[in-house]
């Protein structure tokens, strides 16, 4: 075992074991902190009384531990509902329009992070490494210092960083990235994302870019860099060979009576391009009509955030368009359009991925999308489906070259790649796939980990002297 136990903060926590359920991230940090030892904090899921003051709920496997705390139904309204998703969410997507600004949800944001910094340390050793996740806990770094925390901590951004333009709007802009800089590693998506954040500390807050990886502001000199996220490529593509998967591919072969199948899967969020992506498909059926009756689009979009109203928005406008699409084009034989809100499990996921002729995903905006690159590791590479991928996902800069590549606003664009896609001779495929399927795995969420993770574990007190 490596020295010093690693201890991982994110919202949601776990699942540790089976790879059926487990998305990328859980997969890789599983590896990582069965390898170290070490502990995995966040929130249950669930609201009580006592919130963030409620006892811990522990689970131990092995020298790991998952370990929980509530959240008041205040705390969830204002913090998650609140600063995390009405104010960070649409703002880190680019989206000023749908972004709400409230006293009281900055409020609770700083509250909770306080309230998780300080329950975590009480868990803390002093020789332990600390990995925080994602836009929920921006400040955590900086509550830790404050209980004298002095061991490495880390952050990785799984959303965009927006451009310092944007950013800005952000009433309280200045102080969380001040505060984000008592992180020691800040990693992001892709370099683009890493750059807005360094152009930040520059621009607005007068610090200094001192070499392509470090940024400096005031005394504190820190690690920003991109860590492009991946998934456990080997596992998904196990999956889609599983007999289970294969057993759903072929009902949906004989279900889709030699049509070709269209996938498309999201969590409900307005970021992931779907109303753009429904005309696109709207286009493609006017433009190119010979796919009429021979072409489907399978969306799944499971539920997310729909206490929140722009969510349940999101929704109605999916299900008239949808409806509206359907009404003018189906035929008996023939539902253009298939949305499903429910979940399906990463088994069926990758069944359904590798029988489907074309995986199309065009988020207006998004951090890395791996569901990009799950497309890629469950097709048959005797018969691989094409990607089609919008220029906005972090996943872009990898698969570009086997993509192709589309701007989600631009339907007649979406429609043509479409039209690319379903003509597409069988080389050609193999030839793009083989082109994708190189860096979805060499890029995984396990070598994702361990970068990381040896970036910051060189920051080790003892060790910071040679870094
Ligand atoms: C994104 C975020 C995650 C979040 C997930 C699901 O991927 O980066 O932090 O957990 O969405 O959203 P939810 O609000 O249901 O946790």
């Amino acid at each position: 075992k490596e020295k010093g136990r690693l201890v991982v903060l994110s919202n949601r926590v776990g699942p540790l074991s089976d790879s059926g359920k487990a998305g990328g991230l859980a997969v890789g940090l599983g590896d990582a902190l069965r390898r170290r030892g070490g502990i995995w904090f966040g929130w249950s899921g669930k609201t009580s009384e006592q919130g963030t003051f409620s006892a811990f709920d522990r689970e131990t496997e092995g020298d790991v531990e998952l370990v929980r705390v509530d959240m008041t139904e205040q705390e969830n309204t204002d913090f998650y509902g609140g600063y995390a998703n009405t104010t960070l969410w649409p703002l880190m997507h680019y989206r000023l329009d749908l972004a709400g600004f409230e006293r009281r949800f900055e409020a609770a944001y700083r509250h909770i992070n306080q309230r998780m910094a300080a329950r975590l340390s009480t868990l803390l050793e002093e020789d332990d490494v600390v990995w925080v996740h994602d836009y929920h806990y921006l400040l955590v770094g900086h509550e830790l210092r404050e209980t004298g925390f002095k061991g490495p901590i880390g952050f990785f951004l799984h959303i965009p960083f927006p451009p310092p333009e944007i950013f800005a709007a952000l009433p309280n802009a200045n102080s969380i990235v001040r505060g984000m800089v008592d992180y020691d590693v800040i990693g992001f998506q892709t370099e683009r994302d890493c750059r807005n954040f360094c152009r930040y500390i520059t621009d607005e807050l007068g610090g200094e870019q001192v070499d392509e990886a470090r940024v400096r502001l005031g005394d504190r000199t820190i690690i920003a860099k991109a860590y492009p996220i991946g998934i456990d490529a080997e596992g998904f593509e196990k999956l889609a060979r599983s007999a289970d998967a294969l057993a759903l591919r072929k009902k949906l072969y004989t279900m889709l009576e030699g049509r070709h199948q269209v996938v498309g899967v999201d969590r409900l969020d307005y970021s992931k391009g779907i109303p753009e992506r429904l005309r696109a498909f709207d286009e493609l059926l006017q433009t190119y009509p010979e796919n009429r009756g021979k072409v489907t689009l399978l969306q799944i979009a499971p539920l997310s955030r729909a206490e929140l109203e722009s969510y349940r928005d999101l929704r109605r406008e999916l299900e008239e368009l949808a409806g509206h699409i359907n009404g003018a084009f189906g035929t008996l034989e023939w539902t253009p359009i298939r949305i499903m809100t429910r979940g399906f499990t990463r088994r069926a996921l990758a069944g359904i991925c590798r029988a489907s002729r074309v995986g199309l995903v065009t988020p207006l905006r998004d951090g890395m999308n791996l569901v990009a690159k799950e497309y890629v590791a469950a097709q048959d590479p005797e018969n691989p489906g094409v990607l089609v991928l919008s220029r906005f996902a972090g996943a872009a800069r990898e698969l570009q070259a086997g993509a192709l590549m589309v701007n989600p606003h631009d339907p007649g664009d979406v429609a043509g790649a479409l039209q690319t896609a379903v003509t597409m001779p069988l080389a050609e495929r193999q030839r793009r796939f083989e082109t994708m399927r190189e860096p979805v795995f060499r890029t995984t969420a396990q070598s994702w980990c361990a970068d990381f993770l040896a970036e910051l574990y060189a920051f080790r007190a003892g060790d910071r002297s040679g870094a």
